[in-house]
């Protein structure tokens, strides 16, 4: 089969990228540790709760007393309930360089869960216990927003953590 030298570059141009994505991928997972919501980093704290009921998820715990729990020497669990269209709690204050493991589902539809200018964005899928760790070295106050269109009131949907 005959190719044409620019199709021929354009295949090795091709395939050369799709190594090195893979690369990338595979470096930043196995060597830096990047690893989706609810991965191993989170396994140390959050034992079995991979899923909760979205109809009962005000009765089930922890979610039924959402709020901050100091767990760990420098280590705190936030457990939050999405829902249309806020947070609960819907105030967060943390000390400054503590390691802090969020616990989010939803009571509803599917909402995000993003904090700008930090690797936290996930998103929220009711009837999962999505979880992410993440250490505030700067005090300051930190936004928590939807970034999953979720309805009528999705752009009032965020609260803040301060760190102290
Ligand atoms: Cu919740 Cu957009």
């Amino acid at each position: 089969m005959h190719l044409h030298k620019y199709e021929r570059i354009w295949l090795m141009f091709g395939g050369a990228s799709l190594v090195v994505f893979l690369a990338v991928i595979g470096i930043t997972a196995f060597f830096m540790g990047d690893q989706p919501p609810s991965g191993a980093f989170c396994a140390p704290v959050f034992a079995n709760a991979d899923t909760v009921d979205p109809e009962k998820v005000t009765e089930t715990p922890p979610f039924n007393e959402p709020g901050i729990k100091k767990v760990g020497e420098n280590q705190y669990v936030v457990t939050m309930v999405a829902y249309s269209f806020g947070f609960q709690p819907s105030n967060i204050e943390i000390p400054a360089g503590a390691e802090v493991y969020f616990q989010v589902t939803s009571k509803d539809v599917v909402h995000g869960f993003e904090i700008p200018g930090t690797n936290v964005n996930m998103m929220i899928t009711p009837g999962y216990v999505n979880t992410i760790r993440y250490t505030f070295d700067e005090p300051g106050n930190y936004l928590i927003l939807c970034n999953e269109y979720c309805g009528v009131g999705h752009q009032f949907m965020s609260t803040t953590v301060e760190v102290k």
